[in-house]
């Protein structure tokens, strides 16, 4: 079969470098949105009169035909010619409608406009698909806040044992994470919703299309207004590729902290059975294989990232076939995020915690900070405070008991300003209460941030 460009060629290609050039094995994902942008350009051509209207019905048609194969499963590639997507349904449009109409489509347009807009529209909808999956997430985790509110353990720094929070404080800080993460994808959206089509080849199109037409018939907000520009940018990949990390960042941190939550030592969660899996020498183990696998695809999404930065960092102007690896990375992104949020959610909404262990977990010396307070409290500056409070811990430690069992005698030898109250400095509910300050973890504050949350789900 004759190749689309194959009118200057004489020799013919090696068939390792036809299978090296061919991007059709991964680019057929694209096969409805290049249909999709065809049909547009159709009719942009018939608006400028370059297809009688009979001419561009029956492109529309056969696209239509084509798609249905696509969406059946019948649809049969030829290769090697089907090179890549454009290229296959250009020549299956040529077969079922002929050639006469068919090999009009292509007029003033160029598959680097073909392609740089066939991405934008499926980042778009993979973009949305993304946005709801993680909307979805946050609506499962804010459940869980709100019925667990009451349930409080150790906060960490340097995974030592710091402050008493709220579990739901926890749970509600990577809520935040994702929100923000939504708002890049809304960033970027606005981004990848530009109209390259009608930028031809690079030097723009001859034949007067109407790209405010072709925008507006594609749903993009608007022109990309430079023709060079509009095929050669790929910098929404790029940034996709960022945010995608981003997500992926997020999804492995709390997956860390979940995993190092579900072993004997902390044993604060138990992930239910349907997430994790068994050993098969030793029988007593249940393991957390699927927060496992969402930190360990953290790596593929970077990994992706770089990669892709690396082919496009030293790229002269304008299309260069190197863009052709833009593809593998950004559906992998994609199909890594889809799995993973997915995941996560099942994971969180099952998930068993120990309250108990939680609260066993939570020792006297991490009320050391509102030892200092109380002092503070009465007027002493906090630097002397955090001194005193410090020598309690160590006058505790030195008799090996908990700080909360040292009497008021052994506090006023530390303070004059000490009082009988001071043992309500020992009370865990009464910690947390009193950081009360938006974004704290008392529980009106943690009530808020609820709120906060399903007001931003119910608007999406
Ligand atoms: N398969 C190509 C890609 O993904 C389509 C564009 C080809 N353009 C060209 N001038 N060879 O980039």
């Amino acid at each position: 079969m004759s190749k689309l460009w194959g009118g200057r060629f004489q020799g013919a290609t090696d068939p390792l470098m036809e299978q090296f050039n061919a991007s059709i094995h991964f680019d057929k994902r694209l096969c409805a949105v290049d249909i999709q942008g065809s049909k547009a350009y159709a009719q942009a051509l018939e608006r400028s009169g370059l297809l009688t209207s009979d001419e561009a019905a029956t492109m529309a048609k056969g696209l239509d035909a084509v798609l249905k194969e696509w969406e059946t499963g019948t649809f049969e590639l030829k290769l090697p010619a089907d090179e890549d997507i454009h290229t296959a349904n250009e020549r299956r449009l040529s077969e079922i409608i002929g050639s006469a109409v068919a090999g009009k489509l292509h007029t003033g347009r160029s598959r680097n406009d073909q392609v740089a807009t066939d991405m934008r529209l499926w980042l778009r909808g993979a973009i949305d698909e993304l946005r709801a999956l993680l909307v979805d997430y946050m609506a499962v985790a804010s459940d869980r806040a709100e019925a667990e509110i009451d349930v409080i353990l150790p906060g960490y720094t340097h995974l030592q044992r710091a402050q008493p929070i709220r579990w739901s404080h926890f749970l509600l800080s990577y809520v935040f994470a994702f929100q923000a993460d939504l708002e890049r994808l809304d960033a970027l959206r606005h981004h990848v919703n530009q109209l390259p089509l009608g930028s031809g080849a690079l030097a723009g199109n001859p034949f007067n299309v109407d790209r405010e037409f072709l925008a507006q018939a594609l749903g993009f907000d608007r022109v990309i207004p430079n023709s060079l520009y509009g095929v050669s940018d790929r910098d929404f990949v790029a940034e996709f590729l960022f945010v995608a990390s981003t997500i992926m960042t997020h999804i492995s941190r709390l997956a860390e902290d979940l995993i190092i939550y579900s072993s004997a030592e902390y044993g604060f969660v138990t992930l239910a059975d349907a997430y994790s899996t068994g050993s098969s020498l030793m029988p007593q183990k249940k393991n957390p294989d699927s927060l496992e696998l969402l930190r360990g695809k953290c790596g593929r999404v970077f990994g992706g990232m770089a990669g892709f930065m690396m082919t496009y960092k030293g790229l002269p102007s304008t299309y260069n076939k190197d863009l052709q690896e833009d593809k593998e990375p950004m559906f992998d992104a994609c199909d890594t995020l889809h799995g993973s949020i997915r995941i996560l959610t099942a994971v969180v909404a099952t998930l068993k915690i120990h309250p108990q262990r939680m609260r066993a977990a939570l020792t006297a010396d991490m009320l050391a900070t509102d030892l200092a307070d109380y002092l503070v409290r009465k007027g002493v500056p906090f630097r002397a405070t955090h001194h005193v409070a410090g020598e309690a811990v160590k006058l505790a430690e030195d008799r090996g008991c908990s700080m909360a069992d040292l009497t008021l005698e052994d506090f006023k030898s530390l303070h004059t300003e000490f009082e009988a109250d001071v043992v309500d400095v020992f009370n865990f509910e009464a910690s947390v209460d009193r950081r009360t300050s938006v974004g704290g973890t008392a529980r009106a504050r943690v009530v808020d941030q609820i709120a906060l949350v399903r007001a931003f789900v119910a608007k999406r």
